[in-house]
């Protein structure tokens, strides 16, 4: 796909559910016993996975279209042993967070992803996992395909987690429902909080607390999970395409509604006003349990490179590939550091975003866990590359943005990646002015 020098973004545009919320609600939908209903899932490559997943473990799933679906669950350890290899896809939430799941039943399943998946680290959810009783074989390091040999007697867990981390977090919570006594899970880092609010929603006993060394989550086990309405967001991983689309195409003013807000998901948010984008926040308000606004963006012709502070890394760790789209089109440089955890994402992003923008034009400098994109300011940018997507979704949207502001065309080599969280990217993005072309082969 092509992105060719783009006019004015103008208009509204709505962003699909969040990608996070929609795998959480499916998995405790399918936990608790009666018709969970659910407006606004994200029906991505990535959720659809999951979804068909909960069903080998014995959830009905219905699509009532335009993203209503009911799940009927089967309660805290009423999962049963799949037929088939479960197949995640590209989605490491969507594996992980089912490992959790049903890591603590008496039966086996076996995980396998796409290439992408298959060169992640699962120890890190393995690791806790065996300290329940789990057992799990896979690939060498920790890879997959794993099958994971559920235990048969879980024992409760205090487990402090080692890199910020949500899916290991709730990957364990997950697999402490199904766990007589209390599962204690301590995490350094606040990473989001979805999983903890939503099974307080669905009437889990938990107790969260903030202490000097890192913030305790106590989880009591077998709950009696009851069914929820739940009306998932936007993705503010999503609207951070259009918004920062928006920032750097001149003459743009774009709406983008009923974004999540959660603070362990808003820190791109921030870090944009931080460089002087005109973002604004309209409506703000709370829905089901997560606070929501409509936020707009405006062309902003002088934003200026910052250091973005290591400790709000974990609230924008999907964002920094378009916060280094964002920071070539600024002034100076942006340092992002304490980063390490992007490099075992869908791709190495640091590696995967250096490389494409350097392209293009662009400066970069890397350590292990830090970069620095050199800035050329509104207008300045080259462009004209060719960059790899990597298999990951949001390194192909981070190109086609740069594209919209660059001098030349950006070409990416696959964009058929982006199904994963944004199936109408193209679609929606051609409506507020974007000029993209599918090379056809
Ligand atoms: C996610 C957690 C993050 C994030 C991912 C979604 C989640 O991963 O990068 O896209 O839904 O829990 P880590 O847990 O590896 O930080």
């Amino acid at each position: 796909m092509t992105s060719f020098k783009a006019g004015p973004l103008m208009g509204t545009v709505t962003v699909p559910g969040d990608k996070s919320i929609s795998h959480r609600a499916l998995i405790l939908g399918a936990m608790a016993i009666g018709e969970t209903k659910i407006s606004g899932l994200l029906e991505g490559k990535d959720v659809l996975d999951t979804s068909k997943a909960i069903q080998e473990f014995g959830a009905e799933v219905i699509n009532h279209g335009d993203g209503n679906w009911s799940v009927y669950g089967v309660g805290v350890g009423g999962f049963q042993e799949p037929r088939n290899v479960i197949n995640c896809g590209n989605s490491g939430t969507g594996v992980r967070l089912l490992m959790g799941a049903i890591a603590t039943h008496n039966f086996s399943a076996t995980f396998t992803g796409d290439a992408s998946l298959r060169k992640r680290p699962m120890a890190r959810v393995t690791n806790p996992l065996s300290l329940f009783g789990a057992q799990a074989h896979g690939r060498y390091g920790g890879r997959l395909p794993m099958t994971i040999v559920g235990a048969k007697y879980p024992i409760p867990i205090r487990y402090k987690v080692p890199m910020p981390s949500a899916q290991v977090k709730s990957a364990i919570l997950l697999a402490g429902l199904n766990t007589p006594g209390e599962t204690i899970v301590i995490e350094q880092e606040l990473t989001r909080d979805h999983t903890e609010r939503m099974l307080s929603g669905f009437g889990a006993i938990l107790n969260v607390e903030a202490t000097g060394k890192g913030r305790v989550i106590q989880l009591k086990g077998y709950p009696e999970l009851k069914p929820q309405k739940i009306n998932v967001p936007s993705d503010p991983s999503s609207a951070a395409f259009p918004i920062c689309a928006s920032l750097i195409t001149e003459g743009s003013n774009v709406l983008v509604p009923n974004i999540g807000l959660n603070p362990t998901r808003s820190g791109l948010f921030n870090t944009l006003r931080d460089m002087g984008a005109d973002l604004t926040y309209e409506n703000t308000r709370v829905n089901s349990g997560e606070p929501v606004a409509d936020l707009r963006a405006r062309f902003s012709p002088c934003m200026k490179g910052i250091e973005v502070p290591p400790e709000r890394a974990a609230s924008m760790i999907d964002e920094y590939p378009i916060l280094s789209v964002v920071a070539s089109f600024s002034e100076g440089q942006t340092l992002m550091r304490g980063v390490k955890e992007l490099r075992v994402k869908e791709s190495d992003r640091i590696d995967a975003m250096a490389k494409g923008l350097r392209e293009n034009g662009i400066r970069v400098d890397e350590g292990d866990d830090w970069w620095v994109v050199h800035g050329k300011g509104m207008g300045n940018v080259p462009g004209g590359g060719l960059s790899n997507t990597c298999l990951d979704h949001r390194v192909a949207m981070s190109f086609l943005i740069l594209g919209m502001g660059s001098k030349a065309c950006v070409k990416i080599d696959d964009c058929s990646p982006i199904v994963t969280s944004f199936p109408l990217f193209e679609t929606l993005m051609s409506k507020l002015g974007a000029r993209l072309s599918r090379d056809r082969h």
